[in-house]
């Protein structure tokens, strides 16, 4: 049996990750395939118990470094506990964030540094990559005004403005970081963003068999 193939997708609050894998969950289930969706941080029973702790309002004294190995072990839980035996049965996972997410808030938004937050995810990720990762790029205050208008803001949402712009400079550089980051413009009708993913993942699926 062939692995399943793993698909992140990335992009700051509000640039419509979830919108689009609920799309393209949609459309690769009509076309047959076997579809596990997630999400970071969570996923599993202990995983979305760190992320409460994580996005909690009231922890507003938490060490930035208590912060970055937080999401770190509920990657680890996830990546054991769900993705990799999925993978190995041949399910294709689409996972909403992943590591990128940890480079860009926590290296490049909260300072810690890139190098250092990619050691601490050498070990989270037991040599796991994802196949394909869709960067979603977007004017960086029209995704928080997107989701402002959805909900109350979390305690990442609420970092301020500084923290954002970093965050937004962050998925700049390192959409060219490495061949398996697509980059994708979200500031366009959600239909025609979601042609474009689709185009991209036929192809993918074409040149995995
Ligand atoms: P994310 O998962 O990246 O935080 P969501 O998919 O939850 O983003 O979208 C945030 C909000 O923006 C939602 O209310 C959603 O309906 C809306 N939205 C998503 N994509 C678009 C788009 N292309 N144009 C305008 N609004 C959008
Ligand atoms: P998410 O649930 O994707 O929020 P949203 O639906 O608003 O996009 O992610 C929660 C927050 O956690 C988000 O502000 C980004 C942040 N985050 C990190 O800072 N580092 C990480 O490694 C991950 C996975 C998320």
């Amino acid at each position: 049996m062939t692995k399943g193939l793993l698909i992140t997708f990335e992009g700051p609050d509000g640039s419509g990750k979830s919108t689009q894998i609920g799309l393209l969950k949609e459309y690769l289930t009509s076309k047959g395939y076997n579809i596990l969706c997630t999400r970071e941080p969570g996923g599993t029973e202990i995983s979305e118990k760190i992320r409460e702790i994580i996005l909690d309002n009231k922890n507003s004294n938490m060490a930035d470094m208590c912060e970055a190995l937080l999401y770190a072990a509920s990657r680890a839980q996830l990546v054991n506990e769900v993705i990799k035996p999925a993978l190995e049965k041949g399910t294709m996972v689409i996972c909403d964030r992943f590591v990128e997410s940890s480079i860009i808030y926590q290296g490049i938004g909260r300072g810690l540094g890139v190098e250092r937050i990619r050691g601490i995810n050498e070990a989270a990720l037991d040599g796991l990559k994802a196949d394909v990762t869709f960067m979603l790029t977007i004017p960086y205050d029209e995704g928080l005004r997107r989701k402002s208008k959805q909900r109350t803001l979390d305690r990442l949402e609420n970092g301020g403005d500084d923290f954002h712009k970093r965050v937004f400079e962050g998925y700049r550089e390192l959409a060219e970081s490495r061949d398996t980051i697509k980059v994708v413009d979200a500031n366009r009708d959600i239909e025609l963003i979601h042609k474009d993913i689709a185009h991209t993942i036929e192809e993918l699926i074409a040149n995995h068999k």
